[in-house]
């Protein structure tokens, strides 16, 4: 991933130093696992596609979910100070600097994923998923269902899966479905997104996990959600129950994968390392 973090920088020399510009990379480069991108590359590899084809379609899906998590972070949101292992965006700069680097990384990634070299066709495809996943049904529409549920006395499992699927599901099944339309896999689409909403849940249950089992330095973000009253799946299964159901969803999605017209040993792997990441 070393060139593909190259790659991020290189994006640095496209736009005019400011102090928007320097809040924006500040959070896109400070790390991050990378976890968008490493699925779009592992499945372009298992499509016969090496992963630079992929970089500039990646670098557009972390961008959205920089900015997904620069305006979570805000005082009117999560309020959380720190993330990626520094200080949130808003505590290094400051809200008003926060919320243009957030909304500069979302409207650049539209110009980013436009770079990626497949055909006007798939161009228009990728920057159609790009803009469903991220916005009003799909991340978007998970965040305000999360907000919305601070609090709530009585929330159902139905109603905390709907917020996962969409906060955390929807940006997760973009990469998969990126890299079906890069490789001409369209047949792939629909068992793809099974897939990713499986992975999606099964990563926001451990996220929910590990905000009440890991501490906050190893995290390398805050631990806020039981400070926030927020519905998880964790306040409502307690941590066995919670690990048990992350477990099945996983389950799930790796069956599922041995149907896909692709070579999935990488991908595969890569979300063995997922299911034991402690960050
Ligand atoms: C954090 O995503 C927000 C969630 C959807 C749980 P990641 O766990 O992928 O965060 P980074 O990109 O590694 O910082
Ligand atoms: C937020 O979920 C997911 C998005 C940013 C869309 P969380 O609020 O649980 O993410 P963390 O724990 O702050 O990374
Ligand atoms: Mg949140
Ligand atoms: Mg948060
Ligand atoms: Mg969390």
């Amino acid at each position: 991933m070393k060139k593909f973090e190259e790659y991020l920088a290189s994006l640095q020399a496209d736009f005019h130093d400011s102090r928007t510009k320097e809040a924006m990379f500040y959070s896109l480069l400070a790390g991050g696992k990378r976890v968008r991108p490493r699925l779009l590359f592992e499945l372009l590899k298992g499509y016969g596609i090496a992963e630079e084809a992929g970089y500039p379609c990646g670098a557009a899906i972390e961008m959205i979910h920089t900015y997904s998590l620069i305006h979570d972070d805000l005082p009117a949101m999560d309020d959380d100070t720190l993330r990626r292992g520094r200080k949130t965006c808003h505590i290094a700069f400051d809200e008003a600097t926060a919320i243009l680097a957030g909304d500069a990384l979302l409207t650049q990634a539209f110009q980013i994923v436009l770079r990626c070299s497949c055909s006007a066709e798939a161009k228009v495809k990728l920057v159609e998923l790009l803009s469903v996943h991220a916005g009003i049904d799909g991340m978007i529409l998970g965040q305000t269902y999360d907000i919305e549920a601070e609090n709530a006395v009585h929330q159902t499992i139905e109603q905390l899966e709907q917020i996962h699927r969409h906060k955390t599901g929807k940006l997760l099944i973009l990469p998969l479905l990126c890299a079906a339309v890069i490789s001409n896999h369209d047949e792939d689409i629909e068992l793809l997104r099974l897939i990713g909403e499986k992975i999606g849940l099964s990563f926001q249950i451990q996220d929910d996990i590990m905000d009440v089992t890991v501490a906050q330095s190893q995290l390398g973000k805050s631990t806020s959600d039981e400070k926030n009253h927020k519905a998880t799946y964790v306040t409502l299964l307690g941590i066995e129950e919670a690990q048990m159901l992350c477990d099945r969803y996983y389950d799930e999605a790796m069956m599922l994968m041995n149907d896909l017209h692709a070579q999935t040993d990488g991908l595969i792997a890569f979300l063995k390392e997922l299911k034991t990441r402690r960050n």
